[in-house]
């Protein structure tokens, strides 16, 4: 079964096409619109998602051969509520026009399953941390649909952390990407930024980006490559200490990190090297919102008989597990 996969949720115009031999077209346009506001500006993403989303889907459709496919799998939530309508509206009128089934996706399911689309996939059980600007939290995946959360942030998601910090050094958004790339030349034990540990699995990172201003507002000041060497490795301290409770606590051994903080390229090393555990990681560019993780899920669902109807709303917050 073709599935093409439609993703709107947040800033990111995607469409995707996922066949049995997996990936066969992954296009991805980021809306720069945002980057002057220092944020996502939820009415402009939705109009933005309007004038491109046309252009993104016939781009997928081309690159993997032209041929329409057998189901549409489009992002139902949550999300920014104009901009996921946007894409599930696209999703059903095309399932309805091809007269193939429909089915609307769990955002975070998309990410969670994202690691199943490499070519080295984690069997169920798994741990999936999925860790992104609106969300941090550790699943136990034992299998399609039946999720149990074993962590998650008690206050900011580590992807808003990163870009609340890197706003707070004038490095603008998305500050991810800005603080991954100034932490190369840095040094990590510069400044001794706090691990908090509110209690159980959980996190919390709204400390951490306290700590981050107060020692850009002090006199002694290091440098932007040093603050981010330091916050960035207090991030990842965090959140592979739980990982690896995690990993204790449940037996389970295969651990996959999703969603765009995992993209971070000293998560990544870091995790890598992880003693015990078998650590899969989705492609960088599949970490950060794609279609091809919401085809790919989609699939999963329409493969097991899951048909969705056409009058399904838009959810903008929808639990997961
Ligand atoms: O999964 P995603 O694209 O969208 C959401 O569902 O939220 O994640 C976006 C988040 C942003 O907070 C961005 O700053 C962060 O992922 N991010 C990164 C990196 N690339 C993206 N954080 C740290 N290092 C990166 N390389
Ligand atoms: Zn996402």
């Amino acid at each position: 079964m073709r599935v093409l996969g439609i993703e709107t949720s947040c800033d990111e115009t995607a469409a995707a096409i996922v066949g049995p031999d997996g990936i066969e077209s992954d296009v991805v346009h980021t809306q720069e619109v945002h980057a002057r506001f220092g944020g996502v500006v939820p009415e402009l993403a939705s109009r933005a998602h309007v004038e491109k989303l046309g252009v993104v889907v016939r781009a997928a459709l081309e690159q993997a051969g032209g041929a329409p496919p057998d189901a549409v799998a489009a992002t139902a939530g949550p999300g920014l509520i104009g901009a996921v309508l946007v894409g599930l509206s696209w999703g059903k009128a095309l399932a309805a026009g091809w007269a193939v089934p429909f089915v609307g996706v769990h955002h975070l399911e998309g990410h969670l399953l994202s690691a199943l689309l490499e070519p080295s996939a984690p069997d169920f059980p798994f741990l999936g941390l999925v860790v992104s600007g609106g969300h941090t939290t550790l699943y136990l995946a034992r299998g399609l649909g039946d999720y149990q959360v074993l962590a998650q942030t008690v206050d900011d998601a580590a992807g808003e952390a990163f870009d609340k910090s890197a706003r707070l050094l004038g490095l603008g958004y998305p500050g991810g990407p800005r603080i991954d790339a100034l932490a190369a030349h840095g040094d990590p034990r510069a400044v001794s930024f706090p691990r908090p540990a509110p209690g159980g699995l959980d996190w919390s990172f709204s400390g951490l980006k306290t700590a981050v201003r107060t020692h850009v507002l002090s006199s002694s000041r290091a440098s932007d490559e040093d603050v981010c060497a330091s916050f960035q490795a207090a991030v990842v301290d965090c959140l592979l200490d739980r990982v690896q409770r995690a990993a204790e606590q449940t037996g389970v051994r295969r651990v996959a990190l999703c969603g765009g903080v995992a993209a971070n390229r000293e998560l990544r090393e870091r995790a890598a090297a992880l003693p015990k555990l078998q650590v899969y990681l989705p492609a960088r560019s599949r970490c950060t919102d794609n279609a091809a993780m919401i085809a790919g899920a989609g699939r999963l669902r329409l493969l097991r008989g899951e048909r969705h109807d056409l009058d399904g709303v838009a959810r903008p917050s929808w639990g997961l597990a």
